[in-house]
């Protein structure tokens, strides 16, 4: 029988979260899916209009009963306004990391909204949980997308456990109900995966994007400059290779996306490629050190009935 994970007042079935994946990687479909097996379904709010938003997590509301979260990253300008409009719509967790924002704190308390934040120390795990976090997301340097540590999940892991008495999910590096056993056994309350979600036919990724991820040996996988400040760990491609080092790639048009950018390429033009499954040249492919073990496309509840094992 598997345990179900409490957070603040959500109870989630099946201790695994979906991570948030950007842009529109993770949309409602995806979302719903999980949900509907019993996790935590993830709707990625970065990148996405106000509206746009909205109708995501509605169309996730209809698809579903289940527990459904919003991620939006810190980094990003309109944070406070995709934030707001996730709970004004009434999702059960906002998750998000890339940055710390005390008032996120605070808007999910009025709205009646638990907040998840996603950090790589027991530092800002203790931090978090003062602020007011239901739960912590401790994220490894295995994570496919934005990197707060260069340090492995396993070390950062029972540091955050003990800093902390709130469930702890951990997430980075997982694919299969073996590497969840393994982080189990390290004392984290649930996982969260993302790669091997972006992988199912109900990501709204590419069937070019999930074709790269089956044919990736873990070789293929770097971390990757992004002009957020932080590294991410993608696939490393023909674009990969055209940022790494000081050079600047010319930017089109600025979506003013970002709170602070280094211009050295524009990202929402680098990720809506990815997803889009338009140039590939041009396309920042986020994945996390364990693609090299996704061998097929699968539906989420496949996915699931495999990971179930794990518990
Ligand atoms: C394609 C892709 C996009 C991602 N986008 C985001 C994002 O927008 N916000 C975020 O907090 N994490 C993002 N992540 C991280 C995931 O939510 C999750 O924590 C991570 O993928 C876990 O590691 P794994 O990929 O090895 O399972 C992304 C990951 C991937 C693979």
């Amino acid at each position: 029988m598997v345990k179900e994970l409490n957070i603040g007042n959500i109870k989630i079935p099946i201790p695994i979260i979906q991570g948030g994946m950007a842009v529109r990687i993770s949309t409602a479909p995806l979302a719903a899916a999980v949900a509907n097996e019993g996790g935590l379904g993830v709707i990625a709010g970065t990148g996405m209009s106000l509206q746009e938003l909205r109708q995501e997590i509605r169309k996730a509301r209809e698809l579903s009963q289940g527990v459904i979260g919003v991620n939006v990253l810190f980094a990003v300008n309109k944070f406070a306004q995709l934030v707001k409009t996730a709970i004004a719509e009434k999702v059960d967790f906002i998750i998000s990391g890339a940055g710390i924002s005390r008032d996120m704190y605070r808007w999910g308390r009025e709205g009646g909204v638990s907040i998840l934040p996603i950090v790589s120390s027991g530092r800002l795990a203790r931090m978090a949980e003062k602020f007011g976090a239901a739960g912590i997301i401790v994220e490894g340097k295995e994570a496919g997308g934005h990197l707060g540590s260069d340090r492995p999940l396993k070390k950062i892991l029972p540091e955050v456990k003990s800093s902390v008495n709130i469930p702890v999910i951990a997430a980075g590096g997982m694919v299969d109900a073996q590497d969840i056993r393994e982080i189990l056994n390290l004392g984290a309350d649930g996982v969260q995966l993302g790669t091997r979600f972006a992988a199912s036919e109900e990501s709204n990724a590419s069937a070019e994007f999930k074709e790269l991820y089956v044919r990736a040996g873990s070789n293929e996988v770097d971390l990757l400059p992004s002009p957020v400040g932080l590294p991410g760990r993608g696939i490393v491609n023909a674009f990969s290779r055209s940022i790494m080092g000081n050079g600047k790639l010319e930017i089109q048009k600025c979506f003013e996306c970002l709170k602070q950018c280094s211009k050295k390429y524009c990202i929402m033009d680098a990720l809506n490629n990815a997803c889009s499954g338009g140039d590939y040249s041009k396309a920042l492919i986020f994945s996390g050190a364990g693609v090299g073990k996704i061998k097929e496309i699968l539906s989420v509840r496949e996915i699931f009935k495999e990971l179930k094992t794990a518990f």
